[in-house]
Order: structure tokens, then C-alpha cells, then sequence
């Protein structure tokens, strides 16, 4: 595996979840990891932990990247591997769903990606190139219910991934993005369901999504703009 040893690592929603399980493997392997969330309290409980760093971050929010990223530049270094991971979940059926719900899950999920990547382009560049890895979902390879800015917002970071591979390519920075099928955390515990639809009949662990972040991120040199789905097989039928 690449040595991601030194290399400094934003991950946006790195106190629970998929975004913990990342941070928590990426600084195993010596990442300098910076945990970027709303969740003051475990994101700083959880940094202290594993030797990573805490900064306070509303992804929809652009002078919170600005800030967030000059800073983590001046004590850290120039960036290497971004996680766009922060997201949020809203019912939005189409015949009912208030506009509030609607612009909340987009301003975070996919504006809230937009943001990131704008953010650190120059200093990947400055480093020499980088990775960025967009959490998508499954919920961005078919439609899904009742949750249409949901999968509105991503169908979105799909996209708009192929095109800032695109865009940033030319500067060594690969950018992709993760399809999670159903991942056992607090925004989907597990529970008593039981998953349906997929070919290994149980929940995904957010370990074995970071295990693919993490391949992404240093071992995956000749990918950009595709997609890296993680399903238990739900999106094969
Ligand atoms: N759990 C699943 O089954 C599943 C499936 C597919 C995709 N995903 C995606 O994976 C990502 C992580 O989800 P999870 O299941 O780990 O959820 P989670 O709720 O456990 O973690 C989400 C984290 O994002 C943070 N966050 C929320 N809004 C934020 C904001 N505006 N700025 C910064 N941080 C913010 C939260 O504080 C939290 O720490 C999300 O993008 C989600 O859509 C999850």
C-alpha cells in the first residue's frame, strides 16, 4: 500500500460514522488527520483519541472552508487527501417536501462538496497533486422515495465529481467518488431491519467503507472521475 505517512487529511463529518471509521484508519497509517465537523464535542473528543486535529467547520458554509483551510495550511502543510463525507438526510417526498429541507440537504451535501474541493485545489496543487473522495450513495446510482433532495444531492456529487476530475486533473488530483449501500452509523442504525435487496444479506460496517477511502485515496493511481460502489450487491440487479 502507498505510504500515506505525513500526508495531511481532511475529512468533513469526521466525528461519527463512515467520517470517524475514516479518520480513526487514516491516522493508523500516519495521516496527519484533521476531523472538520459541526460536532464540537465528539469531533474534539474523538481528534484528541487518535492524535489528529479538530476544526470546527459548517461544509456549507465557504468562509468557514476559507478560515478552516488557511489554517490547517499554515500548522499542518499543503493537503493531500480531502473526504468530502459530511451529509444529511431529510424526508422530501415531491408532492409535500418544504423548500427549508430541500435547500438544506443540497446546501450540504453537494454545495457543501463544491466548497470543499474549491477550497483545497490550490494547496493539492501546491503539494504536488492529491485525492478527493465525494460521498455519494447508492441513493446517487438509482432513485430511492421519499427522499428526493437526498438523492437529488447525490446524483449531483456524481457528477459534479467526473467534472472536477476534469477540471483538476492537470494538477495530479484525482477525485472520485464512494457509493454506499446500507452502512450501519447513527444516520442508518441498523437496528432490528434488516437490509433489503442485496446479495450479501447483512449491513456494511463504516470500517469496510473507509478501508475503500483509504485504498482511493493512496493506491488507486490510475482512477478518477469513476465511481467505487459498496453495496453488499444491492445496485447489481
Ligand atoms: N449510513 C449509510 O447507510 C450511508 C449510505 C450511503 C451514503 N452515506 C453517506 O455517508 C456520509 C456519512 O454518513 P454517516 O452514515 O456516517 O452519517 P453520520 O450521521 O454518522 O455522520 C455524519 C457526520 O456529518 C456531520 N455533519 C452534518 N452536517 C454537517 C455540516 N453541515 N458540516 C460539517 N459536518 C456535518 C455530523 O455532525 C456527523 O458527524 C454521508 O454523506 C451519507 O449521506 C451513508
Amino acid at each position: 500500500m502507498t505510504d500515506v505517512t505525513g500526508r495531511v487529511a481532511i475529512i468533513t463529518g469526521g466525528a461519527s460514522g463512515i467520517g470517524e471509521a475514516t479518520a480513526r484508519l487514516l491516522a493508523s497509517e500516519g495521516a496527519l488527520v484533521v476531523i472538520a465537523d459541526v460536532d464540537d464535542d465528539r469531533g474534539s473528543a474523538l481528534a484528541a483519541s487518535i492524535g489528529a486535529t479538530y476544526a470546527h467547520l459548517d461544509v456549507a458554509d465557504e468562509d468557514n472552508w476559507a478560515r478552516m483551510v488557511a489554517s490547517v495550511v499554515a500548522e499542518l502543510g499543503d493537503i493531500s487527501i480531502l473526504v468530502n463525507n459530511a451529509g444529511v438526510a431529510a424526508s422530501t417526498p415531491i408532492a409535500t417536501a418544504s423548500t427549508a429541507d430541500w435547500n438544506r440537504v443540497i446546501a450540504v451535501n453537494l454545495t457543501g462538496t463544491f466548497f470543499g474541493m474549491r477550497a483545497v485545489a490550490a494547496s493539492m496543487k501546491a503539494a504536488g497533486g492529491g485525492a478527493i473522495i465525494n460521498t455519494s450513495s447508492v441513493a446517487g446510482l438509482v432513485g430511492t422515495p421519499g427522499i428526493s433532495a437526498y438523492v437529488a444531492s447525490k446524483w449531483g456529487i456524481r457528477g459534479l465529481t467526473k467534472s472536477a476530475a476534469m477540471d483538476l486533473g492537470p494538477d495530479n488530483i484525482r477525485v472520485l467518488s464512494v457509493h454506499p449501500g446500507a452502512i450501519d452509523t447513527p444516520m442508518s442504525p441498523a437496528g432490528d431491519r434488516k437490509p433489503g435487496g442485496q446479495i450479501i444479506p447483512r449491513w456494511g460496517q463504516p470500517e469496510e467503507v473507509a478501508r475503500m477511502i483509504l485504498f482511493l485515496a493512496a493506491d488507486a493511481t490510475f482512477s478518477t472521475g469513476s465511481e467505487f460502489v459498496i453495496d453488499g450487491g444491492f445496485t447489481a440487479r
